[in-house]
C-alpha cells in the first residue's frame, strides 16, 4: 500500500500556471490574477482538478519571479493578496486546489534578508545566507557573489549569480572553516523557521500546499542528500502538526529522496538520473516514433522500488524550463504522448498550453532570465482575437512575443474539432477519471519495454479492474504476445488492436487501453 495521501491526490490531475502569460486582464501586456480566475472554468472543463502556480512574489524578475525579494507580498503585477486569496477561494469554489511555488533555496540580492546580510556589522541576518569569513575565500560547494557587501566575505549561491544561497549548513562542516555551518546551528535553524512561517501564511490564507523550488539543493556538500531530507522531514513535521492537508511536491527527480524526506510526490525532470528526456526530448525521443524507451522503464521500476511507494512519481508534460513538448513531437504523435501521461501512476502535470500544442517560439531574445526557456513561456493562445484572446495591449506591448504563425493552436478552434489535440487531451483526461485503475497509486506493471523496440505496453490494476494500455507512437504496426485474452476496449487512438495467433498487433500511430 502507497503511505497514506491527501484523498484529492488519487485522481488528480495538474494544470501548470505560468502567471505572466495565462491572461491579461488589464491590458497591460502580462498575465494576472484575475486573468487566471477568468481561465478557471476552462482548466475544469479539461478535466483538471488542481493547479500549480509558478511564483507570483515580490522581484526584481531577473529570474522570473524564482528570485523574491518579499515571501509575503505578491507581485503588484499580477495582483495584491487579496486578489491572490479571491483565486484560492475561487479554485475551491470549483472543488480544485492549488499549490503555490515556494523557492526556499535562495533569494533575490534585493530581498532585505540579504541587505541585513551583507552589513559589516552582526545582525539577525548575518546567518541568513552562506558566507566565508573573507573575501578571497569562496564557499565550497556552489559558485559565490563577492565584492558588493560590507561585510568581508564571500556569499554562496544556488543558481544566477543573482540569488544568494539561503544558509541551511552543511552536511559535515570542515572544522578547518570556521564559517562552514551545521544543520543544527543557530543559522540554518533559523533559515528553517523563516520558511515555515512563510509557508504558514499562505496556508492561512488558503493555499493547498506547495511545489518546491529546487528542493534537493538546500544543505550544501550532502551528496547522498541525507542533510536535506532531515530539514525536510522537519518541515513536514510542523506540517503534520499544523497543516496535516497540506501536499508538498518537489522540484528534485530523485524520488527515493524526496519521498523519504516527506513529499508527497516528485517530478521526473529533464536534469537529473530518469531517462525522461529519452521519452519526448532528445534527438530521437521515444514518442517520436523512433527512438528508445527501455532505459527509462528500468530507471522508472529502480526509482519505484526504491521509494518504497512513501510518495507519488509524476511525470510532466513539460515546464517553464524545458522546450516545448511539441517540438520534437508532432501532430497525432502528441495525443499518444498524452494517452501515456495520462495513463501512467503519479500525478500528470500539464503545462498551460501543452494541451493545444503550443509551439516552442523559436528566436526571442531572452526574457526575465528565460534564455532558451522563454521560448516555451510565450503567451496563452486563446482565440482568433488580438493576441490569441491573450491581453487586449498593443502586439508590441506583450511582455514575451507570441507565435506569429498563421496557423498557431488556440483553445477556441480546437474546441469547435473533435479531432483536435485538446479534444484528446480531454477525452484521456475523462477516462482517467472514470478508471480508478488508472490513477495515482494503481499498479504499474510493463508488459512490452523492449530496447529500440514499439511499442510500449503496461498493464494498471487494482482491486476492481485491470487494464491493458499499449501505445505505438511508430509508424508500422507492431506485434506483442500477451497471455490473457482482452475484453472490453476502454480507449482507442488510431486503429484497433488485432489478435493474432495468441499475440496482439498495434496499428502505426495508435493507443488503446483495453480491459482483460
Ligand atoms: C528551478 C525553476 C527555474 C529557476 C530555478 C532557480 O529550476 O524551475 O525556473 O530558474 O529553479 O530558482
Ligand atoms: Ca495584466
Amino acid at each position: 500500500m502507497y503511505r497514506n495521501l491527501p484523498a484529492w491526490l488519487y485522481n488528480a490531475v495538474f494544470y501548470e500556471i505560468y502567471p505572466q502569460s495565462f491572461k491579461d486582464s488589464n491590458a497591460d501586456g502580462i498575465g494576472d490574477f484575475n486573468g487566471i480566475i477568468e481561465k478557471l472554468d476552462y482548466i475544469k472543463d479539461l478535466g483538471c482538478t488542481a493547479i500549480w502556480l509558478n511564483p507570483c512574489f515580490e522581484s526584481p524578475f531577473r529570474d522570473a519571479g524564482y528570485d523574491v525579494s518579499d515571501y509575503y507580498k505578491t507581485a503588484p503585477r499580477y495582483g495584491t493578496n487579496e486578489e491572490l486569496k479571491l483565486l484560492f477561494d475561487e479554485v475551491h469554489k470549483r472543488d480544485m486546489h492549488i499549490l503555490l511555488d515556494l523557492v526556499p533555496g535562495h533569494t533575490s540580492v534585493d530581498h532585505e534578508w540579504f541587505r541585513q546580510s551583507m552589513k559589516s556589522e552582526r545582525n539577525e541576518f548575518s546567518d541568513r545566507y552562506i558566507w566565508t569569513d573573507n573575501i578571497w575565500e569562496e564557499p565550497t560547494g556552489c559558485a559565490s557573489i563577492r565584492g558588493i557587501s560590507d561585510r568581508d566575505g564571500s556569499c554562496g549561491v544556488n543558481f544566477f549569480s543573482h540569488q544568494p544561497a539561503l544558509n541551511y549548513g552543511y552536511y559535515k562542516p570542515d572544522p578547518q572553516k570556521k564559517w562552514q555551518q551545521s544543520v543544527d546551528d543557530d543559522g540554518p535553524q533559523e533559515t528553517i523557521k523563516a520558511v515555515k512561517d512563510i509557508m504558514r501564511f499562505w496556508l492561512t490564507m488558503g493555499c493547498d500546499g506547495f511545489r518546491v523550488d529546487m528542493a534537493g539543493s538546500l544543505v550544501k556538500c550532502d551528496e547522498d542528500g541525507k542533510g536535506t531530507i532531515k530539514v525536510w522531514q522537519n518541515i513536514r513535521a510542523f506540517l503534520d502538526a499544523e497543516f496535516p492537508d497540506a501536499v508538498m511536491i518537489s522540484e528534485w527527480g530523485e524520488p527515493d529522496k524526496s519521498l523519504q524526506g516527506g513529499f508527497h510526490m516528485d517530478f521526473l525532470l529533464h536534469f537529473g538520473p530518469s531517462h525522461y528526456n529519452d521519452l519526448f526530448r532528445c534527438e530521437a525521443p521515444f514518442f517520436s516514433g523512433n527512438g528508445d524507451v527501455s532505459e527509462f522503464v528500468k530507471k522508472y521500476k529502480e526509482s519505484c522500488e526504491k521509494s518504497e511507494r512513501k510518495g507519488l512519481i509524476c511525470i510532466p508534460s513539460g515546464n517553464h524550463d524545458m522546450d516545448r513538448l511539441s517540438h520534437s513531437i508532432h501532430g497525432d504523435k502528441l495525443k499518444i504522448a498524452f494517452a501515456f501521461l495520462m495513463t501512467m501512476p503519479g500525478v500528470p502535470f500539464i503545462y498551460y498550453g501543452d494541451e493545444i500544442g503550443m509551439r516552442y517560439v523559436e528566436g526571442l531574445t531572452s526574457v526575465e532570465g528565460g534564455y532558451g526557456r522563454t521560448g516555451s513561456r510565450s503567451p496563452m493562445q486563446w482565440d482568433d482575437s488580438l493576441n490569441a484572446g491573450f491581453s487586449n495591449a498593443p502586439k508590441e506591448s506583450l511582455y514575451i512575443p507570441q507565435d506569429n504563425a498563421a496557423d498557431r493552436p488556440t483553445v477556441k478552434e480546437q474546441l469547435t474539432d473533435s479531432d483536435s489535440l485538446l479534444c484528446e487531451v480531454k477525452r484521456l483526461i475523462a477516462i482517467r477519471q472514470a478508471h480508478t485503475a488508472l490513477q495515482s497509486n494503481g499498479e504499474i506493471e510493463f508488459v512490452y519495454a523492449e530496447k529500440d523496440k514499439y511499442p510500449l505496453a503496461y498493464t494498471r490494476t487494482n482491486d476492481t479492474e485491470r487494464l491493458l494500455v499499449i501505445l505505438n507512437p511508430s509508424d508500422t504496426e507492431t506485434m506483442i504476445p500477451f497471455s490473457h485474452a482482452l475484453q472490453e476496449k476502454v480507449y482507442e487512438f488510431g486503429d484497433a488492436i488485432r489478435e493474432i495467433n495468441g499475440k496482439l498487433a498495434a496499428a502505426p500511430c495508435s493507443a488503446s487501453i483495453y480491459r482483460f
